[in-house]
C-alpha cells in the first residue's frame, strides 16, 4: 500500500524519487537565455537554504561578461563556463560577515578553520538550492571544482577579497545532450547505523561493480585513481589551495608566512 501524501507536501515519495532520479549534470546547453523570472526565482531558492547562525557566508559570482566567461572556462579548464546561458562562482564568504561586525563596532576573531568549515558548508547548501530549484523548473545544470586549477589567477580575476573563496562554479540552462543515470555506490555503504562501519572486501569488489557504467573500461578504482591516488590531481592541486587558503585569511597565520615565505609582519599578517 502507497504511503498517503501528507497535508502541505508537494510530492508524492513516488513523484520525488522520479524527480531524484531525472538528476543529471549536465555540460552542453541550448542557447536560450534564463528568462529573468526563473533566474529570480532559483535565486530566492538558494537563498532560502539553511545557514549556520544565520551567518550567510558564501557569496555568488554572476559571470555576465562574454570575456570574462571565456577567462574563466580556460582558466577552469571547464568550456560549460563560457557556454552555459548562466554561469556563478560559489563562494565562501567571510568578508561581509567580518566587515558587518566591525561596521557595528566589534573586533575581528581569528577562526579561520571554523570560516572553511562553515563557510564551505553554507556555500554548498545555497549553491545546491539553487540547483535543486533550476532542475525543477525544467533546467539542468553543472558543478565545476575546476576552479581548484588555476586559483590564485581566479581570485585575481574576480577581485575576490581575504575572506573569500571560490569553492566551485556552477552553470545553468536547458539540456541539448541526454546522459544516463550516472548510478551511485549501495546505500549500506553510506548510511551507517550509530557508529561507523567498516566496508567489507566484498562490499569494496561491489563498489567497483556497482559504478562500472561511468567508466570507459569498467574499473572505477582506476578512475578515481587518477584524481585522488598518489600522483593523481588532487596533490598537484593541494599546494595552490593551502596557498591560496593561507593569502585569503583562511588558514593559520603561520600558514601565510609559509606561502609567501616571509616573517609574518612583511607578508602583512
Ligand atoms: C563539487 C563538485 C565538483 C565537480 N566538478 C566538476 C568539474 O570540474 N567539471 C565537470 O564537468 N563536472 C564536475 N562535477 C560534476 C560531477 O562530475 C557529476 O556530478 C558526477 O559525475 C555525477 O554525475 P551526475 O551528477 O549526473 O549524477 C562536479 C560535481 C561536484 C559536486
Amino acid at each position: 500500500m502507497t504511503t498517503p501524501t501528507l497535508p502541505g507536501a508537494f510530492l508524492s515519495a513516488e513523484q520525488l524519487r522520479a524527480f531524484s532520479d531525472a538528476h543529471r549534470t549536465v555540460r552542453q546547453y541550448l542557447p536560450d537565455p534564463m528568462p529573468q523570472e526563473h533566474l529570480d526565482a532559483v535565486l530566492h531558492a538558494a537563498q532560502r537554504a539553511p545557514t549556520d547562525a544565520t551567518a550567510q557566508m558564501y557569496s555568488f559570482i554572476h559571470l555576465t561578461d562574454p570575456a570574462l566567461r571565456q577567462q574563466v572556462a580556460d582558466l577552469t579548464v571547464n568550456p560549460h563556463f563560457a557556454t552555459a546561458p548562466v554561469s556563478f562562482v560559489v563562494c565562501l564568504d567571510v568578508h561581509r560577515l567580518n566587515v558587518f561586525l566591525e561596521h557595528h563596532g566589534y573586533e575581528r576573531g581569528e577562526w579561520p578553520g571554523v570560516a572553511v568549515h562553515f563557510g564551505v558548508g553554507d556555500a554548498v547548501l545555497a549553491g545546491q538550492s539553487m540547483l535543486l530549484a533550476a532542475e525543477l523548473l525544467g533546467y539542468q545544470g553543472c558543478w565545476i571544482g575546476g576552479v581548484l586549477t588555476n586559483l590564485q589567477a581566479l581570485v585575481d580575476l574576480l577581485g575576490l577579497p581575504e575572506g573569500v573563496l571560490p569553492f566551485a562554479g556552477l552553470t545553468l540552462g536547458r539540456s541539448a545532450e541526454t546522459p544516463a543515470m550516472r548510478p551511485r555506490i549501495q546505500r549500506a555503504l553510506v548510511l551507517h547505523e550509530n557508529r561507523y562501519r567498516e566496508p567489507e572486501p566484498a562490499e569494496l569488489d561491489g563498489m567497483q561493480t556497482d559504478m562500472a557504467a561511468i567508466t570507459a573500461r569498467g574499473d572505477w578504482a582506476q578512475t578515481l585513481a587518477r584524481y585522488f591516488a598518489k600522483g593523481g590531481g588532487m596533490e598537484v592541486r593541494e599546494q595552490g589551495l593551502q596557498d591560496v587558503l593561507a593569502r585569503q585569511g583562511l588558514a593559520p597565520r603561520t600558514a601565510l608566512q609559509a606561502a609567501t615565505g616571509t616573517a609574518g609582519e612583511e607578508a602583512g599578517a
